[in-house]
């Protein structure tokens, strides 16, 4: 595992029946929006993980996960004290830009909008969507100007998608979720868009070519490129 890197883990903390936040021993301070490889286990599943960096302050670094899969549901066993192996920082984060900013994240993907919300100095709105049980708020309330919430079910906020309360009148806004949802915020704005695109992940660093996205430049790869892009750049079906 070359350019790994051994962690102590912290704290695993349940948050959701699904979501997890994870505490590691780690003093970077990436970009907002950039990545690690992560990787815990020995033997299935074989290749590791990539998550957002939730927050950073330079001895201690979140991961806000979903219990989704193997390697996920591999991630909720791991205690205070145990140990995992970390690539990273990975990929391109958020340019950070002046003057007011919408943040605007989708069940996990609200993962790098806390710290991607300290790092910006204008003011911040996000806007959040969850399917039906909400988390993280209280945690953007000291970095946040407001709070927009929906939810798939109505039990919180809004009933409906996150993407029906934007407005597109912030000097940037920032995105992360689905492709669905990125889609759904590029047609509806209109000024400086950048958006954190996810794909299946094998290396990380740009040598298996498995995450490829449609782009103005051709083929690039979401994990070296990206996988945050400016939405002039990226290409829907
Ligand atoms: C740059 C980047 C940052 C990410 N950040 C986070 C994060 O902060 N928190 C978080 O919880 N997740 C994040 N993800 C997604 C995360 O990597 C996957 O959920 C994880 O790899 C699933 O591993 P698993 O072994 O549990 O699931 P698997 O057993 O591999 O898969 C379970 C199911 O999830 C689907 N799936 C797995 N990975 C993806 C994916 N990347 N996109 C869409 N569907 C997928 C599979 O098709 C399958 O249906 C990120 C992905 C990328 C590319
Ligand atoms: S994950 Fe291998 S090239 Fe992107």
């Amino acid at each position: 595992m070359e350019g790994y890197r051994k962690v102590e883990i912290l704290s695993n903390e349940q948050l959701t029946s699904d979501m997890f936040l994870m505490k590691v021993a780690l003093k970077d301070l990436p970009e907002p929006g950039q990545f690690y490889m992560l990787r815990g286990w020995e033997g299935v599943p074989y290749l590791p993980r990539p998550f957002s960096v939730c927050d950073a302050d330079g001895e201690v670094m979140s991961f806000l996960y979903q219990k989704i899969g193997k390697g996920t549901a591999m991630m909720t066993t791991f205690k205070p004290g145990d140990h995992i192996h970390v690539l990273g920082p990975l990929g391109k984060g958020y340019p950070l830009h002046q003057g007011p900013s919408a943040l605007v994240g989708g069940g996990v993907g609200i993962a790098p909008l806390l710290y991607l919300a300290r790092k910006l100095e204008g003011p911040v709105d996000v806007f959040l969507g969850f399917r039906e049980e909400v988390f993280f708020l209280e945690e953007f309330k000291p970095f946040v100007r407001n709070i927009h919430v929906s939810t798939e079910n109505g039990s919180y906020g809004h009933k409906g998608f996150v993407t029906e309360l934007l407005t597109d009148d912030y000097n940037t806004t920032y995105a992360c979720g689905n492709m669905l949802m990125m889609k759904a915020v590029k047609e509806r704005i209109h000024s400086p868009l950048y958006l954190s695109l996810e794909a299946h992940m094998a290396c990380g660093i740009g040598a298996c070519l498995g995450c490829s996205h449609k782009t103005k430049h051709g083929q690039q790869c979401i994990c070296k490129d990206g996988p945050v892009f400016n939405s002039e750049e990226v290409l829907f079906d």
